[in-house]
């Protein structure tokens, strides 16, 4: 997707996200958030959308957000007031491109359901590896493109569609794992019917 498709794509998400893709995501940002409970310290969640994390963090967390998207983070502002959310201590407008922190910054750096969303996802993958801490723990929740079967399929029919849908049906998972700093450490298969992909990647210490 390009970034102006972002933009218009995610502003007619924002009002019904949570009613409809957002209602039927829940099982990987569940899986996500409490594999970043065990761990403790500062999270940075790259696009977050309107924010359906952010409740299940723990008081042990210190959460930054950012998003591409001002009508999506509206949202998720609106729910850290409304739930008064002490443990979100920024969120911010801001291209995951080009983040806007310091190298070796937080102790986790999450990105779910967004890698397939993004312009230049290698480019998000280098900033990602940028700003986590050596020794610290890169957490990704998506979906990627099958190789064989009727699901490949009907995920290469969609995949022109991008721009219009909001996200590359058919995203291949190599596109995630070439960052030279960031070795894969965990890979599960979500439940309902494996759509999703858990993946832990690791920092190396030093
Ligand atoms: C499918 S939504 C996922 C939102 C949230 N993480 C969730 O699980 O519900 C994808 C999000 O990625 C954001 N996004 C896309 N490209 C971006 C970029 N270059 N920088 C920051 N956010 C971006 C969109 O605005 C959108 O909010």
């Amino acid at each position: 997707m390009d970034i102006e498709a972002v933009q218009s794509s995610y502003s007619r998400w924002a009002p019904i996200y949570d009613r409809t893709f957002g209602a039927v995501t829940n099982m990987g940002r569940r899986r996500a958030v409490e594999y970043i409970n065990r761990r403790g310290g500062s999270v940075l969640e790259v696009g977050v959308g309107t924010g359906l994390s952010l409740e299940h963090y723990g008081p042990q967390i210190q959460v930054t957000g950012i998003d591409f998207s001002q009508d999506m983070l509206d949202k998720a502002i609106a729910k850290v007031q409304r739930l008064e959310l002490k443990q979100v201590h920024e969120l911010r407008q801001m291209d995951a491109r080009s983040l806007d922190f310091p190298d070796n910054h937080f102790d986790t750096v999450t990105a779910m359901h967004v890698l397939s969303v993004v312009p230049e996802p290698e480019q998000v993958m280098a900033e990602i590896a940028r700003v986590c801490k050596p020794g610290g723990k890169v957490v990704i929740t998506n979906h990627f493109a099958r190789e064989r079967g009727a699901m490949a399929a009907v995920e290469r029919i969609f995949a022109p569609l991008a721009n219009t849908i909001g996200w590359h049906s058919d995203f291949h998972i190599e596109r995630v794992l070439g960052q030279e700093s960031l070795k894969l450490e965990e890979r599960r298969t979500l439940p309902p019917l494996g759509m999703m992909t858990f993946l832990v990647l690791g920092k190396a210490a030093g």
